[in-house]
């Protein structure tokens, strides 16, 4: 299926590893350029940039942002507008992850969390939204959520699990605001992905998660990269506002 992403300008936020970066490898092979968004590793952004320049005849820019942060997000747009001119595709897939039970959690690491995971989602959502209506141009915003987004935590990520699902809900009220503007929103629950988010708890645990996925297996990040390529692209056509379950059936909904 043609995605029809060719000469596409797709922002990819936390893109210079795991989940993130195949994203970006999964965009440019469909001709996207893209701008690859990352808060602390300058180099393994940069070799990604390369990569995908050599590989895919595409555009890739490296930018540091932190998306938590509000003038770092407005600076990040900027400087695409100089750059690169309007963007046609948002993934907000930069989150983190802390682990420990809630009796233990300060609310600074509550508030941390919800404000990379959730308001960073928001403001670039909103400065991505704003240029393209300005410019009544069409565009798409895939939002990274995650199968315990409707399952809550087992293993103590309840801040994180908040933020995943209030990013549901943030998906489904721009999606109707915006559906108006031919900008469609959706999001994607991914179970588990190998990648150094799940590092640690795969190497000591794995079994238990493989036993309470019906398709017994842990998803690559090239495989749930697809999924995003395709909201992104035009085979999504009459598709917004929605959650797509990528869990391998863990979710099942
Ligand atoms: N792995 C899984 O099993 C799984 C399952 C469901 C959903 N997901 C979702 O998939 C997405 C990608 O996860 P992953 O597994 O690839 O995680 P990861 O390997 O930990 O990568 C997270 C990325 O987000 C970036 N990031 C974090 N905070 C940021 C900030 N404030 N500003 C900019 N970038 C920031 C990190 O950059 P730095 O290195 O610079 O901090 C890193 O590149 C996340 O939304 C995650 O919630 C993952």
């Amino acid at each position: 299926m043609d995605l029809n992403l060719k000469n596409k300008l797709a922002i990819v936020t936390g893109a210079s590893r795991g989940l993130g970066a195949a994203l970006c490898e999964a965009l440019a092979a469909e001709g996207a350029s893209v701008v690859i968004n990352y808060r602390r590793n300058p180099r393994l952004a940069e070799a990604l940039a390369r990569c995908l320049e050599t590989d895919h005849a595409v555009r890739a820019l490296p930018i540091r942002a932190d998306i938590a942060c509000e003038p770092d997000v407005l600076a990040m747009f900027d400087q695409i507008d100089r750059t690169l001119g309007p963007a046609d595709i948002l993934v907000n897939n930069a989150a983190v992850c802390p682990t420990g039970p809630v009796t233990e959690t300060t609310q600074q690491t509550f508030n941390d969390t919800l404000q990379t995971n959730l308001t960073g989602a928001f403001l670039c959502c909103r400065e991505f939204a704003k240029r393209l209506i300005a410019a009544n141009r069409p565009g798409r915003i895939v939002n990274i959520s995650s199968q315990a987004a409707f399952r809550g935590s087992t293993t103590g990520h309840a801040p994180y699990d908040a933020s995943k699902g209030a990013l549901v809900s943030l998906t489904i009220s721009l999606a109707r605001e915006f559906a108006p503007h031919n900008i469609h929103v959706n999001a994607v629950a991914p179970g588990m992905i190998h990648t150094e988010m799940t590092d640690a708890v795969l190497s000591t645990n794995k079994q238990k998660y493989l036993d309470r996925i019906p398709l017994r297996r842990i998803a690559t990040p090239p495989e749930i990269a697809r999924v995003v390529a395709f909201l992104a692209g035009s085979g999504s056509d009459y598709i917004t506002g929605a959650t797509l379950d990528a869990s391998g059936g863990l979710a099942m909904r």
